[in-house]
């Protein structure tokens, strides 16, 4: 393998022909699907209700059995290997996290690594690194009881379990659906950074357009039976909507949309005074001052973000305490500028600070940096029209199909997404 492709740990699969006829049905949940998925890449599934995502989704891990047609994972054909064996190396997430009440936080995250015989010291310290992953603290949280949680943290558990023991392949269904749009914002980026670390391959269940647009490699929009009515990347899905169903289950505004495809790490993020606990008030005040700021993020000594100080606050205080403000508008640096604009209308803030890996302070972004990116890419859109690339538009798969079929006959797939590139502009 060259290089390039150890990077990614994920598997390829291909549904070939895929059937799922449940009994009494008159017609297919899923009705021969043929769906490649690359490598390392995210996929999202969207489609209306009862249209066939979650069947599809557990026939990857065969959790229900296809009537007919073959998975194939990374060349390998799964359709009869032992199911338990193949779930093992599947993670799986469910809404809600989907934890055993009974277990503590550690003990749900374990379960796979136990089935596998790991031992003891190997399991307790790849379940600190998974909770430290997703930003959740081992030693407050490791021991807890699933009820004693918030909604937001228990998904973080349930991404965590699904990622123990290393699988390439994350199944994911709905897995933010049922909590607030700024945890699900915070939890999509979370994400988003996990699999900037790990590259595996994701398949994602969704309801909410805006989500597979900001979280998709590659977006598969369904119809009734599982029917593949356009399989795009984001850009193209919104440019270019396939037919009317797309362009309906996109729904309106679509110029808002760049909101939704600009990140908060495509734009130039303002500099802003940074501060420690324990520091001189007056001292924080003359920096602030001298660089013609209106404010200080005081950071902790991880360097995370824990409140913002302004000039009067700092005039009044002796020493910068450590005080956690909640309300603190915060973003991910892989935030859709669509989510920044959200966070600060919820905090009734202009600005909201910007972090990046495990939480690290990067900056401040602004409401006029927002305007300002949207007009450029609009510009820029408007330039560019008339140079869409063709040919994976066509609402059938011909391209990323023909890597999966190479894949399967035992040709080397893996640099399946890094090939896809070259067809489409980086996000
Ligand atoms: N065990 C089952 N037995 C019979 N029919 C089923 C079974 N499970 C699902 N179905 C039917 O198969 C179709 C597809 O269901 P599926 O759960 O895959 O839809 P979905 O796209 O995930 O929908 P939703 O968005 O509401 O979750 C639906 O018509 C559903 O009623
Ligand atoms: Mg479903």
């Amino acid at each position: 393998m060259s290089e390039t492709t150890d990077a990614i740990t994920g598997a390829s699969i291909l549904l070939d022909e895929v059937t799922k006829q449940y009994p009494g049905q008159t017609r297919p949940a899923v009705g021969g699907l043929t769906l490649e998925i690359p490598a390392g890449s995210i996929v999202m599934f969207v489609g209306p209700s009862g249209c066939g995502k979650t069947t599809t989704l557990k026939m990857i891990n065969r959790l229900i059995e296809p009537s007919s047609g073959k998975i194939v994972i990374n060349g390998e054909d799964v359709t009869k290997m032992d199911g338990d064996t193949l779930r093992r190396r599947i993670g799986y997430v469910i809404q809600a996290g989907g934890l055993f009440p009974h277990m503590t936080v550690a003990a749900n995250i374990a379960i796979v690594p136990k089935m596998l015989g790991w031992d003891k010291a190997k399991i307790a310290a790849r379940v600190d690194e998974l909770l430290e992953l997703v930003s959740l603290d081992p030693s407050i949280y490791r021991d807890r009881y699933p009820k004693e949680l918030s909604g937001g943290q228990q998904q973080r558990v349930g991404v965590a379990r699904a990622l123990a023991a290393d699988p390439p392949v994350l199944l994911m269904d709905e897995p933010f659906g049922a909590v607030d749009p700024i945890t699900r914002q915070r939890l999509q980026d979370e994400l988003l950074n996990i699999q900037s670390e790990v590259q595996k391959t994701i398949v994602m269940v969704t309801h909410d357009f805006d989500e597979a647009v900001k979280l998709g490699d590659w977006i598969a929009v369904f119809d009734e039976g599982a029917q593949l009515v356009q399989y795009d990347s984001p850009e193209r899905v919104l440019a270019n909507p396939a037919n009317e169903f797309v362009e309906n289950f996109i729904g309106s505004g679509a110029g808002l949309k760049q909101l939704t495809l600009t990140r908060v790490n495509q734009v130039k993020l303002n500099e802003a005074v940074t501060a420690l606990p324990g520091e001189l008030a007056s001292d924080v005040l003359s920096r602030v001052q001298g660089a013609g700021q209106p404010l200080a993020v005081v950071l902790d000594k991880r360097r995370r973000p824990v409140r913002r100080l302004t000039r009067r606050q700092l005039s009044r205080l002796q020493i910068v305490d450590d005080t956690i403000d909640e309300s603190m508008p915060v973003v991910g640096d892989q935030a859709t500028l669509n989510d920044a604009l959200d966070t600060m209308l919820v905090a009734s803030s202009e600005t909201a600070v910007v972090t990046g890996r495990r939480d690290a302070f990067l900056g401040v972004i602004n409401v006029q940096t927002i305007m300002e990116a949207i007009s450029a890419a609009n510009a820029a859109a408007a330039e560019a029209e008339g140079d869409a690339p063709v040919g994976l538009n066509s609402g059938a798969i011909p391209a990323i199909a023909i890597e999966g079929a190479l894949a399967a006959n035992g040709h080397d797939g893996g640099n399946t997404s890094e090939d896809l590139q070259d067809v489409e502009e980086p996000r």
